[in-house]
């Protein structure tokens, strides 16, 4: 049985007040909250066994790598990747973008074509424009249907011999939906193209099977998935690795330098340059074991619950519209309120201790596709409840009152 009062004591901040109000977070697309155990294991990574990795052949050194190297297993067996060495630490999940835009987007010349979803947010456009900036790249723009999936047969349509890479995101920030992620890649595999899947929210909510999906590069960052900031992964797949450029010179990423020259180290530790994120790495780890103590199919069972009642209780506000029809959201919700700034609501909101995000959720391009520049986000988590979703709809309520 899920025991959703046990998981909310797991986490310290629910017992906190916020503007004197029981802390209803709905915020979790942006950032999750972190359990005691991930907190305590970061608490001990620097308390009791501190110091650089890779580096040292003391004690604390040895310790140190041997933490942060079990936080990769960690990582590997949540993502079933076939190796430890197609796991990359990076800062976030946009540093995993920036270094394949990079490395991989190396070989990406003037005229070479890249395919966007219109459901990426920024971290995954943003270095993709780099590319059309300094090599004169194109990008091409992949529509959603009006239930918020990608058009398969729009992607078909896109596909030329000059595509040299499609990027998708797995779970939309904004909308919800998750995409079909393995029909691209196979699709884009019949024609020797590889497929960037950024799961900043898909990894946290779906079981992955990665090495099973064949996919060439997928993303994640550490603090969606109840772990800290400024860790993050990239998996990529051993052929392109072994044929890409390093993304940062420095650190252990070296196999030799000389007055003359440099030569690489090979898998993941050629890209992981500089002291990499040890303490935020080993949070990680701890993260991904306190989620496997769950059990992401019984997360993924009790968020879908939730996502159903709240997709009830808020179709029954009268003036509040949803930016596409939510029937097929898995726990993201965004709407706006008639006659209110989504700001607004969101600082109303807050004072009765309820988090939303309100903004353009870092995917403008979607948003203008629909005519708004900023939305109301709700967005649950593992510890979220059907009373949190009645605090945020009566809060929703009473912000009507204002703004009739
Ligand atoms: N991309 C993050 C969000 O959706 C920051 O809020």
């Amino acid at each position: 049985m899920y025991d959703i009062e046990k998981i909310r004591s797991d986490f310290p901040i629910f017992s906190k007040k916020v503007n004197d109000h029981d802390l209803v977070y709905l915020d979790n697309a942006a950032s999750s909250q972190k359990p005691q155990v991930v907190i305590d294991a970061i608490s001990k990574a620097y308390s009791e066994e501190y110091a650089n990795v890779h580096r040292g052949i003391h004690y604390l050194s040895m310790k140190a790598t041997e933490n942060y190297e079990n936080a990769r297993i960690e990582v590997s067996k949540y993502l079933k990747s076939n190796s430890t060495d197609q796991i990359i630490f990076t800062k976030n999940a946009t540093e995993a973008i920036n270094l394949v835009a990079s490395s991989f987007g190396d070989n990406i010349n003037e005229g070479d074509e890249i395919i966007l979803s219109m459901l990426e947010h920024h971290s995954n456009i943003v270095p993709w424009h780099f590319l059309r900036e300094k090599k004169k790249a194109v990008i091409k723009w992949l529509d959603i249907d009006k239930n918020g999936f990608v058009e398969i047969d729009k992607l078909k349509s896109l596909i030329t011999p000059k595509t040299k890479i499609i990027g998708i995101t797995h779970m939309s920030n904004v909308l919800g939906t998750i995409q079909p992620i393995k029909e691209i890649i196979e699709l884009a595999h019949e024609h020797n193209i590889p497929v960037l899947v950024d799961g900043t929210q898909g990894a946290v909510h779906n079981p992955l099977d990665l090495s099973e999906l064949d996919v060439d590069f997928y993303v994640l960052t550490g603090h969606k998935l109840y772990g800290p900031s400024g860790i993050g992964v990239l998996y990529a797949r051993k052929d392109h690795l072994e044929n890409m450029k390093p993304f940062q010179g420095g650190g252990e990423m070296i196999d030799q330098v000389t007055r003359e020259n440099v030569t690489y180290a090979s898998g993941h530790q050629r890209f992981e340059a500089g002291t990499p994120p040890i303490a935020q790495a080993i949070g990680l780890g701890a993260a991904i074991e306190y989620i496997n103590g769950i059990g992401l199919d019984e997360i993924q069972k009790h968020e879908r619950t939730i996502s159903e009642y709240a997709k009830e209780k808020l179709r029954n506000i009268d003036g509040l519209s949803f930016l596409l029809d939510p029937s097929h959201s898995q726990g993201i919700f965004s709407f706006t309120m008639s006659g209110s700034h989504p700001h607004d609501i969101s600082t109303i909101i807050d004072k009765k201790g309820i988090a939303i995000r309100a903004g353009s959720h870092c995917a403008e391009p979607l948003l203008h596709d629909f005519g708004v520049t900023s939305t109301c986000r709700a967005s649950i988590g593992m510890y979220n409840n059907e009373k949190d979703i009645d605090h945020l709809c009566e809060s929703l309520l009473y912000c009507k009152k204002f703004f009739s």
